[in-house]
């Protein structure tokens, strides 16, 4: 099913393709119809791909080409209908849609009604969305109908026969149910068509600087996060994959070599493995490094079967006597003995694994068998220790538990084995972003990246999170370092003063707002920008000309003052010779955030509840 515009997109192709012989390019499309950037261009092929009118090609920005013969059907727009109160229904067409055939089946007879209201947002049915019904006058419980009560009042709701009368059921919590005697069907949805436009065009809010635009395409909801080795060991605030390959399928091309200055756990650098890109990533955690190299390193699952199964076998047969316990402090605290036998056995026996890839791949199950089988909540990222009964009760299966970790992970490495790239690299760099970390000076296509959203020590604590696997992978020479890790990250040490040189308006105006309440407060997220700013001349330095940097990032809120951190990176990389050519808002509807519990490090401290963030789009001139 197509919508005006992806009508008018599609037509374009064919006229430019009969006239040119290839298709137009995401700029030509940007700039025929006055889109604001290359990715909603971008956004308009995707969806003439997924609809089946555009050939799926490679990756290549002319690389594109017409369906032929596919089957489609003009269906009439009789009005507007309800998701919310009833509204007189009304059935004279206005404008017709185009839908291929094999997308709602070949019985019945169809009609398009436009959505107004918030009442089905849970089943992904959203103000301005076009739905596309069957007429039918009875249907099954549980189906989304249009039903008439009321002596003519139109509503789109679920459908429920009980005790004798019909429920309308909403889909959004917030709202209650309507109960009627009678209610007539007139049809039952069977295609929903988000209205990208006219949310973009509701969306948009205004700076007298720059434009944030809201674009739910950009959501994924419900869509799977978990496929290849992104499944593999949770990382706090981790890319949904499919934000990082859009950005890199809309930023780069085939045989680019692209970096994620913040890589992370290494989800951009999966992407980037899966679809043909060369990638660095950076970071300073040394576990999300170990993780980013476990995670891209392809291995053959034969192998890596083999290896597991007679890894199994051995562990059963370590003795006590036979073990080294690790020295690091509060290990009493953290793990009963027990588990810290059990433990020390299982990476004994992984240890001596001579593939040293397959030896690291298993180590990560082995770091998520330390976290679960410790003491601590698994629910937080911040180090919390269970209490009282709980503690008490506490016993887990340490091996039961690997098995899990393990058996999914080889699951998740059999598919990026196999549709990994094999001519492309990706390398991992241990490293400071705001330093030169040997990349050579305008060497890279494309750069996308998550920084933090703020300092760890009251945002997202990466290292505090990491620090007992760390500790019991020997990713330090010393265990007891792994606590320093959050002091070097962004934002690690507060300024002594609030005396800066950053032109940023935005964020001059955020701390002293911030200042006049807690002045601490102020220098940590001063210490944070300064170090954003300096990550920023290293990604200028890195990046070709004419080539982009999309940073995804949160806006958050301290001491109840929103920080514009999207328009403090557009003033800042203005600054330092970037153009901003796009800030795109977000819905985060599964960022593995602490988003409704504390992100705080203070047990019990609700900062904020942050469910949006920006892409901001930046071209290096
Ligand atoms: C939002 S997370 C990135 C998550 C990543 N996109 C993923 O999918 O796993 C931000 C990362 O920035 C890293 N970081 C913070 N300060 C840094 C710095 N100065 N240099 C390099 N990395 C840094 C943190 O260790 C953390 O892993």
């Amino acid at each position: 099913m197509l919508t005006k515009k992806q009508t008018q997109v599609l037509d374009f192709i064919k006229k430019y393709m009969a006239k040119h012989s290839y298709a137009p390019s995401l700029d030509e499309i940007k700039r025929k119809f006055k889109l604001a950037s290359v990715s909603t261009a971008h956004y308009y092929i995707s969806k003439l791909q997924d609809a089946g009118f555009l050939n799926k090609e490679h990756n290549q920005p002319r690389a594109v080409s017409t369906v032929k013969d596919k089957q489609t059907v003009e269906i009439p727009i009789l009005g507007a209908i309800a998701a919310g109160q009833p509204i007189e229904a009304i059935e004279i067409p206005d404008e017709t849609i185009t839908i291929t055939r094999d997308e709602i089946g070949k019985q019945g007879k169809h009609y398009a009604l436009r959505v107004q209201g918030s009442s089905m947002i849970d089943e992904g049915i959203f103000d301005g969305d076009i739905v596309v019904i069957r007429k039918q006058e009875v249907a099954e419980n549980g189906q989304t109908v249009v039903a008439v009560i009321d002596d003519n009042q139109a509503t789109l709701k679920k459908l429920y026969r009980e005790n004798g009368k019909f429920r309308l059921q909403p889909a959004n919590p917030t709202l209650f149910p309507i109960y009627r005697d009678e209610v007539e069907v007139r049809g039952v949805v069977v295609k929903i068509i988000r209205n990208l436009e006219s949310q973009l065009d509701q969306g948009q809010s205004r700076d007298e600087k720059y434009v944030r635009k809201i674009d739910y395409s950009w959501d994924y909801r419900g869509e799977k996060t978990k496929s290849h080795t992104h499944g593999i060991h949770t990382y706090p605030a981790m890319f949904i994959p499919q934000v990082g390959r859009r950005l890199l399928e809309t930023y780069s091309k085939e045989d680019d070599t692209i970096c994620d200055i913040f890589c992370g756990s290494g989800s951009a650098l999966v992407e980037s493995r899966l679809i043909g890109r060369n990638a660095y990533g950076i970071d300073l955690n040394p576990l999300a490094i170990f993780l980013a190299k476990a995670k891209t390193t392809p291995i053959n699952p034969q192998k890596l079967t083999k290896e597991y199964i007679a890894l199994l076998d051995r562990v059963e047969k370590i003795k006590d006597s036979e073990i080294q316990r690790p020295n690091f402090k509060n290990i009493d605290f953290w793990f009963k003995e027990k588990v810290i036998v059990k433990l020390a056995k299982l990476k004994k026996a992984i240890r001596e694994i001579k593939d040293e890839a397959i030896q690291n791949f298993l180590m990560v199950a082995f770091s998520e068998t330390v976290r679960y089988s410790s003491n601590t909540k698994t629910g937080e990222f911040k180090l919390v220790r269970v209490k009282g009964d709980k503690l008490e009760k506490h016993n887990p299966d340490v091996i039961g538990i690997f098995r899990k970790h393990a058996e999914k992970n080889i699951a998740g490495m059999t598919d990026f084995y196999k549709d990994a790239k094999k001519d492309s690299w990706t390398k991992i760099i241990y490293g400071d972003s705001s330093k030169d970390n040997g990349i050579k000076a305008n060497s890279i296509d494309c750069i996308i990246t998550s920084p933090p959203y703020g300092d760890s020590r009251t945002t997202v604590a990466y290292g505090q999170f990491s620090r007992l696997s760390a500790q019991w992978i020997d990713v330090f020479d010393d265990p007891n370092d792994a606590s320093g890790v959050d002091n070097d990250l962004l934002g690690g040490r507060a300024t002594k003063n609030l005396i800066h040189t950053l032109s940023s308006g935005y964020l001059k105006e955020s701390l002293e707002k911030i200042a006049k309440q807690d002045e601490a407060r102020a220098k940590d997220v001063l210490s944070f920008n300064l170090g954003l700013n300096e990550c920023l001349k290293q990604a200028h330095r890195i990046l070709k000309p004419g080539k982009y940097f999309c940073l995804v990032v949160g806006n958050r809120l301290v001491k109840q003052v929103r920080i514009p951190t999207d328009f403090i990176i557009a003033e800042l990389a203005e600054k330092i010779g970037f153009t901003c050519e796009d800030i795109i808002v977000r819905n985060i509807p599964g960022k593995r955030m602490p988003i409704k519990n504390s992100p705080t490090n203070i047990v019990g401290a609700l900062e904020e509840t942050m469910n949006k963030e920006s892409i901001v789009v930046l071209r290096k001139n």
